[in-house]
């Protein structure tokens, strides 16, 4: 068991350096350096990250494993290796991922442990990551949680973003302390190892309505693990990696990190979203809701904060509003 897994690092590892070298050094890998180069990532970062390009092609990798002794079923479990599963040629190998800028993935003693590919250029799909291993546990990993962790521990905060564009794009302009957790919802298991690193967590999703819709269930999700939560907003259509090419490192820093919005706040304005506060009306129905939200809080001096807030600004009195706030909470019971 030990002993496979031993195997299975190694032909990971190998994979990553001979993916690397293609990218850096060689002619193959020249339309994918222009690309990296076009989104702006410099090479010193393509080293940093250990950036690859797999070619395209069926069997680049299978020969060169097969030159070099590794076993093709070894290569299978890594991941690195498919099979085909009917019709011609059934059953016979071929190299998972092709014409793909290769992403390494790193546990948080930063050995490789699978990949994610993104291809050059449009197509489908987009980004290919490995599949489930005895090394790769989608679940479990945060993209570039060992290169961050001390910048996390030591800004006592953590910014997840929704892609690896993004964590790499804020790195390079900076901000060492982002994570990214591969593309799928965040998992109980990735938000308790945020939680072990820092007392806040930001969520820099992409402004699109599945990226906020990820940041909702995320920042629950967070949230029960006891992390402090707050949720930056990007202007509509964008993502980070965009903001920060556009805007710059510091923009990012100052106007959307620092101005990130804590949990509660950031529900009362998505709530506000389904009112027409312009309306009376609207405007009384947006409050009881309100209410609601601010009555469903666990602690008492939060909720006494935000019943003020509220007060200040629709200028109520917060005897009206503690008042409401009684009438559901009872309501409740
Ligand atoms: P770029 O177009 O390269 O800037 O990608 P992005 O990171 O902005 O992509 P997007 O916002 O669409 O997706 C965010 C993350 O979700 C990506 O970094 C991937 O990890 C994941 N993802 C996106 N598209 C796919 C896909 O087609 N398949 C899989 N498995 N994951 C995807
Ligand atoms: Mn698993
Ligand atoms: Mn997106
Ligand atoms: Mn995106
Ligand atoms: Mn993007």
């Amino acid at each position: 068991e030990e002993a496979r897994k031993r195997k299975l690092r190694e032909v990971t590892d190998l994979a990553a350096r001979v993916y690397h070298h293609l990218l850096m050094e060689t002619e193959h890998g020249e339309a994918a350096r222009r690309y990296l180069k076009e989104r702006g990532i410099t090479p010193e970062t393509m080293v940093e990250f250990q950036l690859g390009y797999a070619p395209d092609s069926y069997h680049f990798l299978r020969s060169f494993l097969k030159r070099r002794n590794y076993d093709e079923v070894l290569a299978e479990e890594a991941g690195l290796l498919a099979r085909r599963e009917s019709g011609r040629g059934s059953g016979s190998r071929f190299d998972r991922f092709r014409n793909r800028v290769i992403f390494p993935i790193h546990d948080t003693q930063g050995r490789v442990i699978g990949f994610g590919g993104r291809l050059l250029g449009e197509g489908q799909p987009k980004y290919l990551n490995s599949p489930e291993t005895a090394l790769f546990h989608k679940g479990k990993f945060l993209f570039n949680l060992h290169r961050a962790r001390k910048a996390i521990r030591s800004a006592d905060q953590a910014v997840l973003f929704e892609g690896y564009m993004d964590v790499i794009s804020a790195w390079q302009a900076g901000i060492k302390n982002g994570l990214a957790n591969l593309g799928t919802s965040l998992t109980e298991a990735q938000a308790r190892v945020i939680r072990r690193n820092a007392e806040t967590a930001v969520l820099c999703y992409d402004s699109d309505p599945a990226g906020q819709n990820a940041a909702e269930r995320a920042m629950e999700m967070i949230r029960e693990q006891g992390c402090v939560v707050k949720v930056a907003q990007m202007p509509p259509g964008m993502d980070p990696d965009d903001y920060i090419r556009q805007r710059g490192g510091p923009a990012f820093s100052g106007e959307v990190i620092a101005q990130a919005l804590p949990y509660v706040s950031f529900k009362l304005e998505v709530l506000k979203e389904g009112f027409d506060l312009k309306d009376e009306e609207g405007r009384m129905r947006y409050l009881t809701r309100a209410v609601e939200v601010i009555a469903g809080l666990p602690r008492a001096i939060e909720r006494d904060h935000y019943l003020r807030r509220l007060a200040e600004e629709f200028h109520l009195s917060l005897d009206a509003l503690k008042q409401e706030h009684r009438r559901i909470a009872s309501k409740k019971k």
